[in-house]
């Protein structure tokens, strides 16, 4: 996993919680390199998921709900950090349908060992979205909380729902975002 998702899920508990409650987690999580993450460098995924377990046994707050609130955290971040992707969108589920066939293919331009989901989506009507989310990491709770921060970004509300589904027959998890009329 890239070091620019560590750096921002850092300051985000330093912004939310504390530097203290930062220190506590990175000692808690026996990390290899005591937190010093550099944004370009590659580390083992499992070290953020060491993180957020630490950060749930400090806060008393469930890990799916840890790994939402940053995803939602990160996608403001993506929209200083690469305004152009949101610009070039029509709307929400454009921009959510174009995440897997053009951002995360650019993404992979500028970071060739970036290691990326993959998602397939079905229009199932203008206010009815659904994807399909599959990776061997597992952050499922993150992308609720990216597509939660793109809604609120392009100003609609509506709910999101995981289920456990299939594409071609692979396991996938399912997310149906429908918009309110
Ligand atoms: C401007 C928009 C976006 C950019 C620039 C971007 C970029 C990235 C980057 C750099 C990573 C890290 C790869 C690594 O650590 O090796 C990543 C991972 C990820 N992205 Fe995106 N992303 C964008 C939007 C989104 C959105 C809207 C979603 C949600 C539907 C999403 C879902 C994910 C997930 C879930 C991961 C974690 C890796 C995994 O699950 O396997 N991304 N993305």
């Amino acid at each position: 996993m890239k070091g620019v998702v560590f750096t921002e899920f850092m300051d985000m508990v330093e912004e939310v919680f504390s530097d203290e409650v930062l220190d506590d987690i990175i000692d808690a999580a026996k990390l290899p390199n005591d937190g010093a993450y550099t944004t370009v460098g590659t580390y083992d995924h499992e070290e953020i998921v060491r993180l957020v377990v630490a950060l749930s046994e400090q806060t008393n707050i469930a890990v799916p709900e840890l790994l939402e609130a940053f995803g939602n955290h990160l996608l403001g971040q993506l929209v200083k950090g690469y305004p152009q992707f949101f610009a070039d969108a029509r709307d929400a589920f454009d921009f959510l349908s174009n995440i897997d066939g053009y951002i995360h293919v650019e993404v992979l331009k500028l970071y060739p060992d970036a290691e990326l989901p993959k998602f397939f989506h079905e229009q199932l009507s203008d206010t009815h979205l659904r994807m399909y989310y599959q990776s061997s990491r597992h952050f499922e709770d993150l992308a609720i909380g990216l597509i939660k921060g793109t809604l609120a970004h392009f100003q609609v509300q509506g709910n999101v729902t995981k289920s456990e589904s299939q594409w071609q027959g692979q396991a996938a998890i399912q997310f149906d975002i429908v918009l309110n009329d």
